[in-house]
Order: structure tokens, then sequence, then C-alpha cells
């Protein structure tokens, strides 16, 4: 059975990663899961200059997921360099760098300043960051601008390059095309849903930032969707998340036309989600005839 994913020049050895902002740098869950079984580590989002992030409490429950509001709290590149790499760099996992700015030029600066890095695989590139204030979703819902940053980071590095967009627009397959036009080795959908829950209590916002990104299990139709469309809009390899808690969730999201699967929230839950998931995966493959993940493409 032929789990590997192609992008870009690299292979992913399985379909199954865990999504930025859900799992660090990797080493907290060192101890509670098996990360040389992921398909990828996608880090917590990585920019110019740490960043503290939001003021407390970034994260409230609601009946079917969460909603946080982080601002991108990262220790900066200069911080992931000397504290995060070494860890990463004995993992045998790829690692792809989330990157995150306010304008073109710090995106461009993480890439500059830590693309010699041999233990970095690709990028992510958060272009949705609903969370902070000209946090990239500028970026992320304008065409015009997607193509323009995506080639401009395209001109920077020879690592896989993968544009991560949000569902919060009005037409994601004029993101995602924008993205291809621009060089991207693949797009990843999707970033959180805007979302807020008020304290009636208090009467204010459960969270000080008032609005934030909603995650799990009641975005999983919103992401199906916008993997859904999108892979019958680009050429380039689809991967998607929002709210895959398990097996059944993540061959959804496979039907309906992604390559490969992040998951996110559900690694609050269950830090080994991963790892269940992509036995059921292999479990569903062999029930239903396939031999590689490429089977499930086009499907409907
Ligand atoms: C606490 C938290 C922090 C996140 N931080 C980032 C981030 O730094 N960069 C990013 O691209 N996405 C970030 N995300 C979004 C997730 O990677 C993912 O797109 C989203 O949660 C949907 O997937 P899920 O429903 O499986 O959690 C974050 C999500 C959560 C819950």
């Amino acid at each position: 059975m032929d789990l590997s994913i192609k992008i870009k020049n690299k292979t992913l050895p399985n379909p199954v990663g865990v999504a930025s902002g859900t799992f660090g740098y990797g080493e907290e869950y060192a101890p509670l899961t098996d990360l040389s079984k992921l398909g990828a580590i996608y880090t917590k989002a990585v920019t110019v200059e740490p960043r503290p992030g939001n003021p407390l409490p970034r994260l409230v429950e609601t009946p079917a997921g969460m909603i946080n509001s982080i601002g991108l709290a990262n220790v900066g590149t200069k911080g992931f360099l000397e504290e995060k790499i070494p860890f990463l760099k004995t993992l045998s996992c790829p690692v792809i760098l989330n990157v995150a700015g306010s304008l073109e030029e710090d995106y461009a600066e993480v890439i500059r300043r830590v693309d010699f890095q041999d233990a970095i695989w690709g990028y992510e590139v958060n272009i949705s960051c609903p969370n902070v204030k000209h946090g990239g979703l500028a970026f992320g819902t304008d065409p015009v601008q997607v193509e323009r940053l995506t080639s401009t980071l395209r001109k920077l590095t020879d690592k896989p390059l993968i544009m991560k967009l949000t569902p919060n627009v009005t037409d994601i397959t004029a993101i995602a095309r924008a993205a291809e036009a621009g060089g991207a080795d693949a797009v990843a959908c999707i970033n959180t849903v805007m979302g807020m829950v008020v304290d009636i209590h208090k009467r204010k916002p459960a969270i000080p930032a008032g609005t934030g990104g909603l995650s799990g299990p009641a975005i999983k139709p919103v992401g199906i969707a916008a993997v859904y469309r999108v892979s019958k809009a680009v050429n380039i390899p689809v991967i998607g998340l929002g709210g895959i808690m398990n097996a059944d969730d993540a061959v959804e999201y496979l039907l309906a036309g992604a390559s490969a699967l992040q998951i996110g929230t559900a690694n609050f839950i269950d830090p080994d989600t991963s790892g269940k998931v992509l036995a059921g995966i292999k479990k569903y493959m062999r029930e239903a005839g396939f031999t590689k993940i490429s089977d499930f493409h086009g499907y409907f």
C-alpha cells in the first residue's frame, strides 16, 4: 500500500500531518505520540520577530469545537533557529514551517533567514489568520495579493511552498487559483472560521479580542466543501483540514479531493489522533481495495 504524497520534488511519507498551532514545535508531544509516524509536523507560525500574542484568555470552548485568538504568539526566527531546530532536527518526519507576517516583506524575511536550514522540509504560508490586526488576512482575501506574495516567496526558496487559505472569503477557488498562478506547490484548506462567543453574565465577549477563529467538528463541512471546490479548480495537491477527529472524517476529506490531511483541534483531546487516523485510513483502503491515496481522487 503506497501512502506517500508528492509535493513539488519531495515526498511526504503518509498523508496525515499535525496542524499548525495545535502541536507547537513537536517537543511537548514526543512523550504522548510516536512522532516518527507523522506524515508531517506543520509548526506553530513563525514571524520575523518574537510576538507575545493577544491578552488572555485566548481560548474558549463552543458546543462543537473551540474559538482561539492566540495572536500568533511565537519565538521569532532567531528563537526558532536556536531553540526549536535542534529538537526538530532529530525527527525522521518532515517538518513544515508555518510562516506568518503582516507585510509581504515580513513573510519574505522569515524565509530568507531560515531557508539554509536542512531540517525544514518546506513552508506553509499562513495568509489566513483572523486573529491579528493586519495578520495576513488582507492577503488571504485578495487574489491579486495572494498571487504576488506567492511569486515573491517562490523566488526565495526551492523548497515546497504551501499556501494556507482562509474560508472567510466569498470564493475560495479564486484565491486557490491565484496561489497556483504565483507558483505554489500545494494549498491547504482551511484555516479557522471567524466566530464569537458572548459571556452573558459578564455581558461581553468571552475572549478579550472579541472574535476569534472557530475550529473543531463544527467546521468540518466547511472544510470539506472548500477542499471539494478547490481540488476541482487547481492542478496542485490540496491538503485538507478542519474538524478531522477520526479516520472517517479523514476519509471524507480524501474522497472530496484532499491529497493529504492535517489534524488540529483533535490533538487537544487525544494527542495520538494522527496515529489512529492513519491506521483507520489504511483499514478503509484495504476494505475498499484502494492501493494508493490517489485512488481517492476524482471519486465524485
Ligand atoms: C490554538 C490554535 C492555534 C493555531 N495557530 C495557527 C497558526 O499559528 N498558523 C496557522 O496557519 N494556523 C493556526 N491554527 C489553525 C489550525 O492550524 C487549523 O487550520 C484549524 O484549527 C482548523 O483545523 P481543526 O479544526 O482540525 O483544528 C491554529 C488553531 C488553533 C486551534
